[in-house]
């Protein structure tokens, strides 16, 4: 294992109509409160008149950013980051999704800073300060609620970056199952593959001793896959919905990876420059990339994925070679995201190979990507192609 200190400051408000603890949880901010959301599925199903009553109970003067994108953009946060310094903003309330809460992370961070929002993004500079911010959880995906992590898109340069710190943990996070069941087939499915991924890339690492990680991560995945194949099936099932919103929670809420070194993330790297260019959804290009970055990395340690595929995809190891066990799991992976829905190529979102250089060159555009298997510009290329 890895020397660390771990801290996750996240309040975590789980369960139905946990919602009535919003006006608790804001009595300690001030009264002038940001609502920030995306593109209306909260007023469809009803969060926003709910969260909009317990403000005005609360006697809140409120503001309203609505519109975050999938993908969410700088230019939105930039937007938010201005109506928080012209209305002295105490506190914002992001309800909705992953796109939503990274771009308050964004925005919470840019409204106490003179310079541009990006620059952040870019590591140009670091937040020094930030608006307090908590979350009203409407997807399980990404596990933005409770880590300190953000993904935000330059719309003009065509760049997807992930950054962080201390000031993205949100003070608190509610999560209603109820707020996932309106959730369509295809965004579910999104989200039990982002899940799944952000635990292979805590899995995939170079330290030894982490047999505790290792079955919470195997442990993890079984329940995720297990409860994910009846949901797509089910999407009205509360108890399963409940399941795979802890799911997602728990793939990156930091706990499974303590003590490994941070995983690899070269396969979330490409896959930010691949929806950088094609504005694609995010978990469609994870679905598409992990089993040939898999592939692609497996002869690195054939001890590894044949773990894998043992403990959480049940091959039968009987009379084979550590590389043959691990590419059957590999297979057995392909054909659970490919059961439930989840795209199989590029070219099912009509991307060809005229911008694989392009994509390539974006990824590795810091050097060689991922923590573990350290991927050049031309390997990615290959990953690319082989995903076409
Ligand atoms: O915009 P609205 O109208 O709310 O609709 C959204 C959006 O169209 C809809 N939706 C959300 N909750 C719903 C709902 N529709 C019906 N019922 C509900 N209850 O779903 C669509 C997708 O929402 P989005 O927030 O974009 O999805 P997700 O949570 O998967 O977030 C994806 C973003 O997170 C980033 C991704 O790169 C992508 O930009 N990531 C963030 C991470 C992090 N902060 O730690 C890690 C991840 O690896 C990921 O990279
Ligand atoms: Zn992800």
């Amino acid at each position: 294992m890895k020397e660390f200190v771990f801290q996750n400051p996240v309040k975590l408000i789980f369960g139905k109509n946990s919602i009535a603890k919003l006006a608790n949880e804001l009595s300690a901010y001030g009264n002038r409160i940001l609502v920030v959301y995306g593109g209306g599925s909260i007023k469809r199903n009803g969060l926003y008149n709910e969260v909009m009553e317990i403000l005005k109970e609360e006697e809140k003067e409120v503001f309203e950013l609505a519109g975050v994108e999938p993908n969410p953009r700088v230019s939105t946060a930039r937007k938010g980051a201005a109506l928080c310094k012209e209305h002295n903003i105490d506190f914002i309330l992001a309800v909705g999704g992953g796109s939503v809460i990274d771009c308050t992370k964004l925005i919470a961070t840019a409204a106490k800073y003179d310079g541009d929002a990006w620059d952040f993004v870019i590591k140009k500079d670091s937040p020094k300060n930030a608006i307090p911010f908590g979350t009203i959880l409407t997807l399980a995906a990404t596990g933005s609620e409770m880590n300190a992590g953000s993904v935000i898109t330059n719309e003009e340069t065509e760049e997807k970056y992930g950054w962080g710190g201390p000031f993205n943990f949100p003070k608190f996070s509610i999560l209603d199952p109820t707020y996932t069941l309106t959730l369509p087939k295809d965004q579910t499915v999104y989200g039990i593959v982002d899940m799944m991924s952000h635990i292979f890339e805590q899995y995939f690492h170079s330290t030894t001793n982490t047999p505790l990680q290792d079955e919470l991560c195997e442990g993890a995945l079984r329940a995720i896959m297990e409860a994910g194949e009846k949901l797509v099936d089910d999407l009205q099932n509360y108890e399963l919905r409940e399941t795979i919103l802890l799911g997602g929670t728990w793939g990156l809420n930091g706990f499974l990876g303590m003590g490994n070194n941070g995983g690899d993330w070269g396969t979330h790297d490409i896959e930010h420059a691949v929806s950088a260019v094609y504005d694609i959804p995010h978990a469609g290009g994870l679905a598409i990339l992990f089993p040939h970055w898999m592939r692609h990395t497996l002869k690195l340690n054939p001890a590894r994925y044949a773990r894998l595929a043992v403990k959480v995809f049940g091959v039968d190891p009987e009379g084979k070679t550590d590389e043959a066990i691990a590419n059957e799991g590999i297979d057995r992976l392909r054909e659970y995201w490919t059961a439930i829905g989840a795209p199989e190529k590029l070219s099912d979102y009509g991307i060809d190979d005229s911008k694989i250089d392009l994509m390539a060159k974006k990824a590795a555009v810091n050097g060689p990507l991922g923590r573990y298997a350290q991927l050049s510009e031309g390997e990615v290329k290959s990953i690319l192609e082989a995903s076409l």
